[in-house]
């Protein structure tokens, strides 16, 4: 070896990254990865990545943006004042909430990304937020990565769950820092009303713990349901910020665009981080984020409402397979408890994993989401109405034995995977940075 030294290179990643909980995913990922390589048709409800096309006038908004060497160079971290100002404009149509452009609201490149860093701006070692059990992994991990610790509470959207917290700010000491909400929820599709988040801003004014709220799908509701923005309660931008996203609603995940609107001392803390860490994004998709989100009001009720047909095809569909399912009012997800019968004493991991090899449908177990996901699976809608139907007829199929799937070949997950209980502890002990974990747990 080079230099005669024989001892074997190693490389020591950052405590930081030992830090990450164990990442739940990764066989159900390498199945899915697997099967499609072996020709397998899955159908990937596992998901929360958008199918749908981003709206054509947007996309021609971005060509011809494109086109323009002027919107070549690098762009502003907190995005153009245009975009802002949009999004200030449209808060004050669908909620009525005034924002300043210049202070109250940051572009950031999707709302993950503007989440983990806001965490990176706001916690230190040793701080401590609180989060709802089961939650969207990155409400977990972003806090982990900043080198903060969490306290998980049994999620809910009622006063007990505000009990809880209550009982947890009181209690703890150091007293807790932050508290994440995300209305309507990933993945439980819980949703709140008003009364919620006033009862919330009083909490947090008690107890000096500042409020994140992420409304990434506060525009994918149903049946006349409408998801109040937390920032419409008087107070709410005294105690916390707002994160939304044009990713859902627009059918714009890959586009990474997402805001950060609220409170003036956390969107500054947030938008030094970024100016710090980077130059924004390319200037033609915040030209064509500006026309979205003015005149995209439109494509965003049309797509809850192929959302809501889709909804009502999954849950009639999953109670005949025999499941006991709640019919959410919002979102892009169906939190479904898996009867016992058909768990047959296995974890939800195992469950999906078997479900996928013999089924080749896709679902995300609910124990990738927290301790209190166990016994569920989130399915989420991003399927069109017939491949909806097909995936609940080989569930049906395999699980109720009704007949014998036709597939082209059969992958075995080996004994462990298919058989053993849960063991989520040692098995799944690894970090996973090559694993693009938004892939499952995103959306
Ligand atoms: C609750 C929640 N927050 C944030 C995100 C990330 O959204 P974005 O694409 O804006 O980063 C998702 C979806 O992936 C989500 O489900």
């Amino acid at each position: 070896m080079a230099g005669g030294n024989d001892k074997p290179f190693t490389i020591e990643v950052s405590a930081r990254i030992k830090r990450l909980p164990p990442y739940l995913f990764s066989r159900i990922n390498a199945l899915k990865a697997a099967k499609r390589h072996a020709g397998h048709d899955v159908i990937d409800l596992g998901m929360g990545n958008p199918i749908d096309p981003s709206p054509d006038f947007v996309i021609d908004k971005l060509s011809e943006a494109a086109h323009d060497p002027r919107n070549h160079r690098y762009s502003v971290s907190i995005g153009l004042y245009n975009l802002r100002r949009e999004v200030a404009r449209k808060y004050k149509r669908r909620y009525g909430v005034d924002l300043d452009p210049e202070t109250e609201i940051v572009a950031t490149i999707g709302s993950k990304e503007g989440f983990s860093h806001l965490m990176l701006a706001l916690l230190g070692a040793g701080d401590t937020v609180v989060v709802g059990d089961p939650a969207y992994p990155i409400h977990v991990y972003a806090v982990a990565l900043a080198g903060g610790n969490v306290i998980s509470v049994p999620l809910g959207n009622d006063e007990a769950f505000l009990q809880r917290i209550e009982h947890v700010l009181k209690n703890l000491f150091p007293r807790p820092k932050l508290l994440i909400l995300n209305f309507p929820h990933n993945p439980s599709a819980m949703t709140v009303d008003p009364l919620f988040y006033q009862q919330t801003v009083a909490l947090a004014k008690k107890y000096g713990v500042l409020v994140i709220s992420d409304f990434a799908y506060g525009e994918t509701c149903f049946d006349g349901y409408q998801a109040p923005s937390f920032l419409a309660i008087p107070g709410g931008k005294d105690v916390g910020v707002e994160f939304s996203t044009m990713s859902k609603p627009y059918n714009m995940a890959g586009w990474r665009v997402g805001f950060c609107c609220g409170n003036s001392e956390m969107v500054r803390a947030l938008s030094t981080i970024k100016g710090y860490y980077d130059y924004g994004h390319f200037a033609p998709i915040q030209i064509a984020g500006i026309l979205a989100l003015r005149n995209g009001d439109d494509f965003v009720r049309r797509q809850a409402e192929i959302y809501q047909k889709r909804r009502d095809v999954l849950i009639s569909g999953l109670r005949k397979i025999g499941w006991e399912v709640e019919s959410p009012r919002a979102s892009m997800f169906v939190w479904a408890r898996v009867s016992d019968k058909h768990l047959a004493g296995q974890g939800t991991i195992d469950f999906s994993l078997r479900l996928l090899d013999e089924a080749d449908v896709a679902v995300a177990p609910g124990r990738g989401f927290g301790d209190n996901g166990e016994g569920f699976v989130r399915i989420a809608m991003v399927e069109n109405e017939l491949r909806i139907k097909q995936a609940l007829r080989q569930m049906d199929a395999y699980l109720n034995g009704k007949k014998k799937i036709q597939r082209p070949t059969k992958l075995g997950t080996g004994a462990n995977a298919t058989t053993a209980p849960d063991s989520s502890g040692a098995a799944h002990t690894e970090y996973s940075v090559e694993h693009d974990q938004s892939n499952i747990i995103g959306g």
